[in-house]
């Protein structure tokens, strides 16, 4: 490969490797690791682990506690992805993506000369789907874990009734996400204090939410879907002109799926399925460049970001072309993560040369069965800390790693009215208007993601486990919408290929490419100009942006179980072991 790029090499000898983004610190431990975006949180995990729960106990308690420290993106009131991998081998993932209500149509966020209207997607009741959170958790827990709803509810129900103080980053956020919260009285009662802003260190209590928490601790989870929570919500929902019914909550299923498992330099990679892109799209990216790059190739060399950028423009076009709720559309899910279908897709690739999204020719994967020695299983781009990851094993080696999100942060602004919790904006995930970018991430999407009742919409989230000689070790995945997906597959090549330890293959400076807007987008301040420079001269329209992703993982020692945990320092996290 090297020989290819002969001419690009000599050039990229004159960049220094660039010094990584300030590098987290790493927690060990041998009895268990939790690490996720906020500290109380993961505090929680370990208070469950310690009273005897295995991973998926600690995971769900996990949860509950964001739904009340990291209000931006835990939740109850949306939806995620739980990737779950027990000690046996046994791996499953447990989908309970948000779903249109019965009522959505696939326009319904056009005005009458089929022109998008702003903000209808994003905002208000109309804006969100069924929230899927405490189904996923509830089926979580029963099918995995070993404790009660009760049990794991008790750190969540003590953290929102006694409250806990505001960290720096907190009430940043609040700060930060003041328009939206004030444009809903109930969301300003709650995270604005009498109307001003909470000071780092000052306790926020969340009397509602602690109510509600306490209701499904003592009735189920039952009561979200078919009690007098539910009859609460569908009655703010009237007021509000939200469409939800009883039967959209009394339909919604947390769904079993099997994970996508593919494999990069002996390394098993199991990962999301759809209605996630994501597992899809980073199988695609990594058998696109397992032949291309090699462990001595650097990082930070422009002809590895130029090959990276090219493998995921390819698989973000797929993403566009064909990915979609599984339940409502034909997916070749099994041809595009073949290997023979990366092969003719890698053909493509210039090595001097940016492709151009809008003339790029991919075979049909039609074309290509998968291969029976694969084990395939079944634009407005700011960054805001919407959407969490936590990753959670346990001493036996059942491991956990859990995506969940109201879509953009406090996702609609909404809180239900008396229950305390924030409705997401998951809708604005749907292709809302044929050919045109998604309102929160540009994304460009096909009619098999358009609004359907019932249906889910196309995600990123790509919670993801690592197997090495059978055994867990990776255990990672990241918030960022599209740029998950890039985060995600920059920090395994890091890690599998070029042999960084964990913490500094999270620090790397990382880039993001989806097809459209054909821009590689940089994090800023964290590039050369002389890398910037050779990009360019391949053919790159190239910007800027603050972050790509918060990768919080653990990484686990296949022969001693040793646990080494690492939040990013991106958006500051905390790893936590025991
Ligand atoms: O499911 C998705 O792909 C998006 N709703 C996730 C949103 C997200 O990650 C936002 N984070 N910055």
């Amino acid at each position: 490969m090297r020989r290819l790029f002969a001419f690009l090499l000599s050039f990229s000898l004159l960049v220094p490797v660039p010094t990584a983004a300030q590098a987290p610190e790493t927690a060990r431990a041998q009895q268990g690791m939790v690490v996720a975006d906020e500290l109380f949180a993961a505090e929680a995990g370990i208070e469950i682990l310690r009273q005897g729960g295995n991973a998926v106990d600690a995971a769900v308690a996990v949860a509950f506690a964001l739904a009340v420290t990291h209000p931006a993106a835990g939740n109850l009131g949306g939806g995620g992805f739980m990737l779950i991998r027990l000690a046996d081998g046994r791996a499953v993932m447990i989908d309970y993506r948000e779903t249109a209500p019965a009522a959505a149509r696939w326009d319904m966020f056009l005005d009458q000369e089929g022109n998008l209207v702003p903000e209808r997607s994003t905002q208000g009741w109309l804006a969100a789907g069924v929230p899927g959170t405490l189904a996923g958790l509830d089926l979580a827990l029963r099918e995995y874990g070993t404790m009660t709803l009760n049990q794991v509810l008790e750190p969540a129900i003590r953290l929102a009734d006694d409250g806990f103080p505001v960290s720096d980053r907190l009430a940043r956020s609040l700060q930060e996400n003041a328009e939206t919260l004030r444009r809903d009285p109930e969301s300003e009662s709650i995270f604005l204090h009498d109307g001003l802003f909470y000071e780092p260190g000052e306790l926020l209590k969340q009397k509602h939410l602690a109510r509600t928490l306490r209701r499904i601790a003592q009735k189920g989870a039952r009561e979200f879907y078919q009690g007098s929570i539910t009859r609460e919500f569908v009655e703010a929902s009237k007021k509000g002109g939200g469409l939800f019914t009883l039967a959209d909550f009394r339909n919604y299923r947390a769904v079993v799926r099997q994970p996508l498992r593919g494999t990069f330099h002996g390394y098993q990679v199991i990962t999301a399925p759809p209605p996630s892109s994501g597992g899809v799209a980073l199988l695609e990216t990594l058998n696109m460049l397992e032949p291309l790059l090699a462990p001595e190739d650097l990082p930070s060399e422009p002809q590895t970001l130029h090959l990276v950028t090219e493998a995921l423009r390819r698989a973000f076009a797929d993403r566009a072309r064909y990915l979609a709720d599984p339940d409502f559309a034909e997916i070749p899910v099994a041809a595009l993560v073949d290997k023979g279908y990366a092969a003719a897709c890698r053909r493509n690739i210039d090595p001097a040369h940016a492709s151009v999204s809008t003339e790029l020719k991919l075979p049909n994967p039609l074309d290509f069965s998968h291969s029976p020695s694969e084990p395939a299983g079944a634009a407005a781009l700011h960054e805001s800390e919407n959407t969490t990851h936590f990753s959670v094993v346990d001493a036996e080696g059942n491991a956990v790693a859990n995506t969940y999100t109201i879509n953009n942060s406090y996702g609609s602004g909404i809180t239900v009215d008396g229950l305390g919790f924030l409705l997401n904006n998951e809708m604005d995930d749907f292709t809302t208007k044929p050919g045109e970018p998604n309102r929160l991430f540009g994304l460009v999407q096909s009619d098999a993601n358009q609004i359907e009742p019932g249906k889910r919409p196309l995600s990123s989230m790509t919670p993801t486990i690592v197997v090495r000689d059978g055994e867990t070790f990776l255990v990672l995945g990241s918030p960022g919408g599209p740029r998950i997906i890039s985060a995600l597959l920059e920090v395994l090549l890091h890690r599998l290929l070029f042999s960084d330890d964990l913490a500094l293959a999270i620090a790397r400076p990382r880039f993001h490419h989806q097809w459209l807007p054909d821009t590689l987008f940089l994090e800023e301040g964290l590039y050369t100009g002389e890398q910037i420079a050779a990009l360019r001269a391949l053919g790159h329209q190239v910007d800027f942006r603050e972050t790509v992703g918060q990768i919080n993982a653990i990484e686990r020692d296949p022969s001693t179980g040793e646990l080494y945990g690492v939040a990013d320092a991106r958006r500051g996290g905390a790893a936590r072991g025991r």
